[in-house]
């Protein structure tokens, strides 16, 4: 106790000791044990970033360059799609779907991959489609694609048991592998670690960047290698267009000489919440759309194109390599400004009404930068980008139905 209550002042959480005050015994222990796991050191250095997140300041940002796949004549093609195919029919191929986010914006309560879609024929969860998509790609191919799903600390359980509820949506079970994500706590805008009502140090999952040294931590590179697994995709759970298997975007990365690529669609107005792909100090980088300044999101090139115009639709293709090397770097942490609900000091519950603490999460898409150059392959929207992100308006289930109706002609 002496010891905890020296470490606690010493990085100027010792408010937390008052809690340790009130609690009850088994709740005692909880949260000495969750003290003993943090990393204060990482901690106060993330608060010091906490209002400022100065990724693209003082940095030489230049426009990325692409492959437009609708300028590609059908011989190009044809030779991009059968370096694909073969290295998909020879088992060297393989999907990662990130689920770990929590789909706050949506409303949904539950992973945001058990929300159901009412599309036609018959209402679908996005976990469904994706599994659909998949299931199509192995009758093409002859083959069954090993299928990797990272959830968080907060949807895991929920996630293993949704599949095993809907008989894994007629996936083989044996293909498909789970993999949790990590947490990083929150802090309140005076650096403190925030309570919940049951005497838990607040976290959240530490951001979708973290993917690569999960896969690290879990087994999933090792189980890859061991498997003969040489390219994986990487896509998000709520893309109703989500394609995960393309022979076109493997063909391209192989092609060019490239470890990563990733597919692009054009930002549809300056304000689209899309990160955008660019150069940054000469390596592959995105900017997310919450970082971009107003200028550069506004910045248009002589033919009156949005300079920065290439969007992220979060389906990457890496190799093995690019993935390992990636997950022994630590990406940086973003930081956003967030309602979170707490516990006072005094057991009285808060449910704050405008953001009150930080979040910090690693964002993917930084794992490029250690990289000369990637493949962006730009692909129409409408047959590739269906976000499901908000409960009504821009991004919702809404206009992601109408896109999914349209493209399937249902
Ligand atoms: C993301 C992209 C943005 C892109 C947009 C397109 C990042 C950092 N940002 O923004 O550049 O233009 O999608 O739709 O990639 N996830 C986790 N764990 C987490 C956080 C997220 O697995 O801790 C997963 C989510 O489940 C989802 C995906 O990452 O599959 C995207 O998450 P979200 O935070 O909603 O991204 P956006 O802000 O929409």
């Amino acid at each position: 106790m002496e010891n905890l209550k020296e470490v606690l002042l010493k990085n100027h959480q010792d408010h937390l000791l008052k809690y340790l005050e009130i609690a009850n015994e088994d709740e005692k222990q909880k949260m000495i044990k969750q003290i003993d796991n943090i990393d204060f050191e990482q901690l106060n250095k993330l608060y010091k970033i906490s209002k400022n997140n100065n990724f693209n300041t003082n940095c030489k940002i230049e426009h990325s360059s692409f492959v437009d796949k609708s300028k590609l004549t059908i011989d190009e093609l044809e030779e991009l799609k059968e370096v694909g195919k073969n290295i998909i029919k020879s088992g060297k191929y393989a999907v990662v779907t990130m689920a770990g986010g929590q789909g706050t914006r949506l409303g949904h309560d539950g992973p945001k991959g058990t929300f159901l879609l009412n599309v036609n024929p018959k209402p679908k969860y996005l976990f469904e489609l994706i599994a659909e998509g998949l299931i199509r790609a192995n009758k093409k191919y002859n083959i069954t694609l090993n299928w990797y799903i990272m959830t968080s600390t907060e949807n895991n359980d929920k996630t293993v048991e949704f599949f095993k509820e809907h008989e894994y949506f007629g996936y083989p079970k044996e293909s498909i592998m789970f993999f949790e994500q990590g947490n990083m706590p929150f802090l309140s805008e005076e650096g403190k670690l925030l309570v919940d009502d049951s005497f838990n140090i607040k976290y959240a999952a530490d951001g979708n960047g973290c993917i690569y040294k999960s896969m690290l931590k879990d087994g999933v590179i090792d189980d890859m290698k061991n498997k003969g697994i040489k390219w994986i995709f990487v896509g998000s759970v709520d893309n109703a267009l989500v394609n995960m298997v393309d022979t076109v975007l493997i063909g391209l990365t192989i092609k060019e000489n490239n470890e990563i690529g990733s597919r692009s669609i054009v930002k549809s107005n300056p304000h689209e919440p899309v990160g955008v792909f660019c150069k940054k100090n000469g390596v592959p980088a995105v900017i997310e759309y919450s970082e971009i300044s107003k200028e550069m999101a506004e910045a248009t090139d002589d033919d009156g194109e949005l300079l920065y115009g290439e969007s992220n639709i979060m389906a990457h293709l890496y190799s093995i390599d690019a993935i390992e090397k990636i997950s022994k770097h630590d990406l940086p942490y973003h930081s956003a400004h967030k309602k979170a609900p707490y516990m006072k000091e005094n057991g009285e519950l808060v449910n704050p009404t405008k953001p009150n603490a930080y979040k910090y999460e690693a964002f993917i898409f930084d794992g490029f930068s250690y990289f000369d150059n990637m493949s962006v392959l730009r692909v129409k929207r409408e047959e590739n980008f269906a976000p499901i992100k908000n409960k009504e308006g821009n991004d919702s289930p809404e206009t992601a139905i109408k896109l999914y109706n349209n493209f399937w002609h249902v």
